[in-house]
């Protein structure tokens, strides 16, 4: 999708000097916010993922004036740290972290046939991994007095029960419990920590689970609101609110983007 796609509203740029890291911002959700935030005025977004080929075309689309990939696997904390260290010795600061990276189980992880060897692999992703981004980005904005932005990718998975992906649901139920402490314990040094709770939407990510329509069919029955449906650009849209400061007063929040999500 070329940058142009987004239409700035008043060309205002919301993001004007900022540096930004995105996991998982080789595709969907990540990706859609790279294109919005670079269009918002962003000095330097770091799209960190582990797919190197996907990360650099988007880097490159964008521009290598405003948008850089480096890989960096969420699950290893010294990856972690190291991008955030490469990103504030590269560009001065690290102002805005969208922790986005997640997987979802290759099967359908219902209790009475959860898979342990798939829950811990997909927690080291969604929990731990998100747990280590909040630490680092936090870390280097307390030592270097920003007062920064934090958001994390959750979805409606975290605030209700579900048929299917058991571990899925708890693993973003747990990054709520991760926004709520650390929102508390950042706010004395003036760093926002926020998340976003999507419904379902078509990306690669649910496309590896069902076929889009099928996908389409039950996302539009689990919306109250019809006549619209959920995509990156909504999601993209409210992580940038979170992330500008259009929302300086707003820390430990869950920002739900679900068109009134019908269980
Ligand atoms: N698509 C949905 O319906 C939906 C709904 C609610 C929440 N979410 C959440 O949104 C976020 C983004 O998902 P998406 O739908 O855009 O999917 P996606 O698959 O398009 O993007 C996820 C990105 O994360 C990257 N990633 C995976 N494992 C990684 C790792 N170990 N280290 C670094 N990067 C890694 C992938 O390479 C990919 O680029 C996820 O946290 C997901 O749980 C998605």
């Amino acid at each position: 999708m070329a940058n142009s796609s987004h239409s700035m509203d008043n060309g205002a740029q919301k993001l004007a000097g900022k540096v930004v890291i995105i996991t998982g911002g080789a595709s969907g959700i990540g990706e859609e916010t790279a294109r919005l935030f670079a269009n918002h005025g962003a000095r330097m977004v770091v799209i960190a993922d582990i797919q190197d080929e996907l990360g650099n075309q988007v880097a490159a689309s964008i521009g290598s004036d405003r948008c850089t990939y480096v890989r960096c696997d969420v699950r290893e904390e010294e990856q972690v740290k190291e991008v955030v260290d490469s990103t504030v010795n590269g560009y001065g600061q690290l102002d805005v972290m969208f922790c986005n990276a997640g997987i979802l189980s290759p099967s359908d992880q219902t209790i009475l046939d959860l898979d342990f060897s798939q829950f811990d692999r997909l927690f080291a992703v969604n929990t731990r991994g998100m747990a280590a981004c909040v630490k680092h980005a936090a870390r280097s904005m307390v030592e270097r007095r920003v007062r920064g932005s934090i958001v994390c990718t959750t979805s409606v998975a975290a605030s209700h029960g579900t048929m299917l992906r058991t571990d899925y649901a708890m693993s973003k139920h747990a990054v709520k419990g991760l926004v709520r402490c650390a929102s508390v314990q950042l706010g004395a040094h003036g760093i926002r920590v926020n998340c976003v709770s999507p419904s379902g939407l078509v990306t690669p990510l649910t496309r590896a689970a069902m076929k889009i329509e099928e996908l389409q069919k039950v996302y539009a029955q689990s919306s109250r609101l019809k006549g619209v449906f959920l995509t990156a650009k909504h999601i993209a849209d409210a992580v940038l609110f979170l992330a500008s400061g259009d929302s300086e007063f707003v820390t430990g929040h869950d920002l739900v983007v679900d068109g009134s999500f019908a269980v």
